[in-house]
């Protein structure tokens, strides 16, 4: 039974260990904030931090992960408080959101080895697909990450977790919640 560390827990997988680390995370983990996309590698919507390197783990076995440290987009901060999920917020670099974890990931693992990085090395560590097109908010959403960890540039916390109907229609004008008197 494969043993890793994952966002800091040490856990056992009871599981084949052929299984990919995507449906250990996310069928036995719970941990369902890394998602499927391809399943073969292309997409780098699975992707999560092995020891520091941004890994698609659809493509990674429980087997091979043994004894590493796993990071996914719930363990890089409680709160949203990450440079990368500000700058992202900041910068409106998501439209679905299906590919932004995957994003997130590959973008953190870049910025702690290099924090400041130009459009081409982000287009090179970060080759994720969006299928909403986010790419040029994308390179400057990162390179503004690189600030904010460089201390160059603060941006206040991004939003909490959750938001009630009322405030969505508040936030998005074309959003009309009914009262309940209304039909
Ligand atoms: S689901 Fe892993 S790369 Fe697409
Ligand atoms: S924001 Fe929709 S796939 Fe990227």
């Amino acid at each position: 039974m494969p043993r890793m560390t994952v966002n800091g827990r040490p856990v056992e997988f009871d599981m084949d260990p052929q299984t990919p680390l995507l449906w250990a995370l996310r069928d036995a983990a719970n941990l369902t904030g890394t998602k499927y996309g391809c399943g073969t590698g292309d997409c780098g919507s699975c992707m999560v931090i092995v020891d520091g390197e941004a890994l698609r783990s659809c493509l990674v076995t429980i087997a091979e992960a043994e004894g590493r440290f796993v990071t996914t987009i719930e363990g890089l901060a409680r709160d949203r408080s990450h440079p990368v999920q500000q700058a992202m917020v900041a910068e409106q670099a998501i439209q679905c959101g299906f590919c932004t974890p995957g994003i997130v990931m590959a973008a953190s693992a870049l910025l702690r080895k290099n924090a400041a990085p130009s459009k081409e090395e982000i287009e090179t560590a970060i080759p994720n697909l969006c299928r909403c097109g986010v790419y040029p908010r994308l390179v400057r959403a990162i390179q503004r990450a690189g600030r904010v960890a460089r201390r160059q540039e603060r941006i206040s916390a991004a939003p909490a977790p959750g938001i009630s109907a009322e405030d969505a229609a508040r936030q998005v004008p074309a959003l009309r919640v009914p009262q309940d008197n209304e039909e």
